[in-house]
């Protein structure tokens, strides 16, 4: 038993970690034991504790879980990239936010979390051609957390959207690795442009609450948006911009919190490299 634990924990120390706070959870608050049991210890993989988070927040009157779940194990299984990104998204919520201090936390309690695995489901509905599927997983993640992502927006690992109410990301967005976004954000268009028309967020970039990015724009690598700004023009890498419309007000520094994190997972980055500034 010990050496399976000890297997589990070298294969996939993120589950393996969420598995042994489950029981310390059960141990803490047994009225939580049927949520938790359901949710991680009836499930061999986080895969598979994923597709039921998921499907079970998602599934309404007009659509079973049993087929919601379906879909998100299909995946699931189909592109690994999806777990192992998620993974990555909570090691950034534990590394980043100060309320958590669980790798469960996510998985268990926070929207952010579930709503960009949602998003990630969707995303790959899209990409495999099932955009009306796509469009449906959109629209319950929008009901159910108040995170409307569009299904083509292309969104990298680490990410945290802490709070998450009322985030929008637009269909033509690029968001980079280890970005992190308070509520209220909007990665959005102007109603100037069409087609490519929504910003390009590069790698480790904090977006404030409330802050808009608007237009085809790059916003550059660990650069930093404050609160409430609206941001019209690209932003350089490793800058703070404040204000609407926002100016430059700063250095950022380049701390990448979450780099240790991507070695030990060894996931992938985005594929687009116009962010490698
Ligand atoms: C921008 C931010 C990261 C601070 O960066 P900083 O480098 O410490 O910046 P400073 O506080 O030194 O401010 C630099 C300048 O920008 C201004 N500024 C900072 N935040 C601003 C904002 N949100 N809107 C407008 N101006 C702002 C400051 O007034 C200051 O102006 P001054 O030089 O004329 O005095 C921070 O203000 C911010 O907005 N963080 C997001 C936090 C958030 O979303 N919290 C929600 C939690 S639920």
């Amino acid at each position: 038993m010990a050496h399976t634990r000890r297997k589990l924990a070298e294969l996939d120390p993120v589950w393996a970690q969420i598995a042994q706070e489950a029981k310390a959870a059960i141990a803490d608050e047994p009225l939580l034991g049927g949520l938790v049991h359901s949710s991680v210890l009836h499930h061999e993989t986080f895969e598979s504790a994923l597709a039921y988070r998921i499907s079970l927040k998602l599934t309404s009157n007009e659509m079973p879980e049993q087929i919601l779940r379906e879909i998100c194990d299909k995946a699931l299984a189909s592109d690994p990239e999806i777990g192992l990104a998620a993974r990555a998204d909570i090691v950034a919520v534990n590394d980043r936010d100060p309320a958590c201090d669980r790798f469960l936390l996510p998985l268990l309690f926070f929207k952010g979390f579930q709503a960009i695995q949602a998003y990630r489901i969707a995303h790959w509905l899209w990409t495999t051609g099932r955009r009306d599927l796509a469009r449906f997983f959109q629209m319950r993640a929008s009901e159910v957390f108040g995170v409307d992502i569009h299904p083509a927006a292309r969104i990298g690992k680490g990410i945290m959207i802490d709070h998450a109410h009322s985030i929008v990301i637009g269909e033509t967005a690029v968001v980079g690795d280890n970005v992190s976004m308070l509520h209220s954000v909007t990665l959005g268009g102007t109603g100037k442009e069409e087609e490519d028309r929504h910003p390009k967020i590069g790698n480790g970039v904090l977006i404030g609450a409330g802050a808009k990015v608007l237009g085809n724009i790059r916003v550059g690598n660990c650069s930093r948006i404050a609160a409430g700004s609206v941001v019209l023009q690209e932003v350089p890498p490793c800058k703070t911009v404040a204000g609407v419309p926002a100016r430059i007000v700063g250095e950022a520094g380049c701390d990448q919190p979450s780099v240790k994190m991507d070695q030990l997972l060894g996931v992938r980055g985005t594929d687009d490299d116009s962010l490698d500034d």
